[in-house]
């Protein structure tokens, strides 16, 4: 293997949303001692490379985690820093990396930060979140909004001013332009550093620097084309955020972030993958760093709101392609604890096909707990709904719950997420869980987990997958994706069916072939013809000489 290539650019990430994935204590909730329990399953029965843990942080859990009162330590919830070392150490035994979720844009309104800030306006930490008077009508200090709906300025009474939270009131976002915040987060990161991790899932990580003036965003003239290619977000999609977020002073911040990890990274390699949402892709493209000195990677999620259409997939691929900066890594992602499950958006015929595009594009790959199986969005009943975004917008379907349900092991109480006695889980157990779950699949050689365990089984011995170009192919049927993997003298050719029909292909790239995997897992061998029939959502990958 090439020796530059580095363990989170050849490897895939595994997602774990730590309070779905295994209850082993029995409060319905799911915890570390229970992702201790599943790492053979991830590092044997599935194959994978790096698990990324959503936040375990102590959080009241207005956000589910994404509230943080103390970046030192693990909730109770979840365990203690004991458990968390004894995963690190039970992970890296199994050669499997760690990447821990930072959350530098907010703190939870209970963070001793925000209430020391908060007691008075002239308190020393004042200045380390973002208040501000009303103007002098009263009204709100600009029209900001929060992601999760209404204004982003909730009003003090105590102290007589508005603070400011992107995301819930629960959630103050910090002021990264006060010297002492960027240096106690930093600290937050060299703690876990020091505690062996191998990398960070930085959550909305364009956030962190606004319009120093604090300047009203101006309406969205593409609010559609933006809704249509990712998601309707209501009225927040109406506004240009050009001013509470992405302010290009945070490239600054994160090259000196990217100094600490370099510096770590002469003992072993550390990485840092960004959760940036930039619909313009040469913005997007910008936070690998003039010099590459920033993130290693910053989120692909392009192919989390396409529609499950072959010319708009390798449209957005090819884009993808040309935008990433020479040298630097593409990733790519089909789902996560934010989004609709991909056999919901894509169908679960279809999930099959885009488990192989997703593990055969080039890039680091990150796939979310659960879609390994098949798992789809669940059906909250309005009494069970927990996440504040479903409760706040009501009616485009934002809340996101739906895809964060226990994860189905097998057919036994619980779906073997929670010991027997447990009555209620955090969320509902799908009522798939009888035949989509994990002892089932791995006892049927066609299921879709025996699809995911072939295809990384392929991932890890191709170097044509894990290093190679990557060249689509034009000239055949519109709704099939065809492109080609190559590296040094292994060539591969990928050919995906996104139709519910037949489709044929013909011509010399397709002879003399060998077909490696079909995603019926019906069939392999050598090809006679140079013609290939793609059964209805089917996709192949052909080894060519
Ligand atoms: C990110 C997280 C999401 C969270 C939000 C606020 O988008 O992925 O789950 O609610 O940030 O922290």
């Amino acid at each position: 293997m090439n020796e530059q290539h580095l363990w989170w650019q050849s490897g895939v990430i595994y997602q774990i949303y730590p309070r779905s994935f295994m209850d082993a204590n029995g409060d319905g909730v799911g915890d570390l001692a229970g992702v201790i329990q599943k790492l053979d399953y991830l590092s044997d029965a599935l194959g994978v490379d790096a698990i990324w843990l959503s936040p375990f942080y102590p959080s009241p859990m207005a956000d589910f985690g994404y509230d943080v009162s103390d970046y030192c330590d693990v909730d109770p919830l979840f365990g203690d820093l004991a458990t968390f070392d004894r995963l690190v150490e039970a992970a890296h035994a199994r050669g499997l990396r760690v990447i821990v979720d930072m959350v530098p844009n907010h703190t939870s309104d209970q963070h001793p930060w925000f209430i020391e800030s908060r007691s008075s306006r002239d308190n020393p930490k004042r200045d380390w979140y973002v208040w501000r008077d009303p103007k002098a009508d009263g009204s709100l200090p600009n029209n900001w909004l929060s992601v999760f709906g209404g204004p982003a300025w909730t009003w003090d009474e105590q102290t007589g001013q508005y603070y400011l939270h992107s995301f819930l009131k629960e959630q103050p976002d910090l002021n990264w332009r006060n010297p002492q915040v960027k240096e106690a987060m930093f600290d937050a990161y060299r703690f876990w550093l020091d505690r062996g991790v191998d990398g960070f899932r930085i959550d909305v990580a364009h956030h962190i620097m606004k319009d120093p003036d604090l300047r009203d965003n101006p309406p969205n003239p593409q609010a559609e084309e933006y809704a249509s290619a990712f998601k309707d977000m209501g009225e927040y999609g109406r506004w240009l955020h050009i001013h509470d977020k992405g302010h290009p002073d945070v490239h600054q911040v994160y090259r000196e972030l990217r100094q600490i990890l370099d510096e770590y990274s002469a003992e072993r390699p550390r990485m840092m993958v960004g959760e940036i949402h930039e619909f313009d892709l040469e913005k997007w493209a910008a936070y690998y760093g003039p010099n590459l000195d920033e993130f290693h990677l910053p989120f692909n999620f392009t192919l989390i709101g396409v529609p499950w259409d072959a010319a708009e997939v390798r449209r957005r691929v090819d884009a993808i392609e040309a935008v990433v900066p020479p040298g630097a890594w593409p990733n790519y992602v089909l789902g996560n604890h934010d989004e609709h499950r991909l056999a919901s958006r894509f169908g679960v015929t279809q999930a099959r096909t885009a488990a192989m595009l997703l593990l055969t594009l080039r890039g680091a790959i990150t796939l979310y707990y659960g879609d390994e199986i098949g798992m789809t969005d669940v059906e909250i009943p309005p009494e069970r709904v927990q996440d504040p975004w479903g409760k706040q917008v009501a009616g485009l379907g934002l809340g996101r719950d739906p895809e964060r349900t226990p994860m189905q092991w097998d057919d036994g109480p619980n779906a073997g997420f929670a010991p027997a006695e447990v009555e209620r889980t955090w969320l509902p157990i799908s009522p798939d869980y009888p035949e989509v779950n994990v002892a089932r699949e791995v006892a049927d050689p066609t299921s879709m987990l025996a699809l995911y365990q072939r295809l990384l089984a392929l991932h890890s011995q191709s170097a044509a997958l894990r290093l190679g170009d990557y060249r689509s192919l034009g000239g055949g049927p519109d709704d099939c994706f065809v492109y080609v993997r190559e590296h040094e003298d292994e060539h591969l050719l990928i050919a995906l069916n996104f139709s519910g029909e037949e489709r044929v292909l013909d011509g010399d790239a397709y002879a003399g072939g060998e077909l490696l995997l079909s995603t019926h897992l019906d069939r392999e061998g050598a090809l006679e013809t140079p013609t290939l029939r793609l059964r209805a959502h089917e996709g192949v990958i052909i080894g060519k000489g």
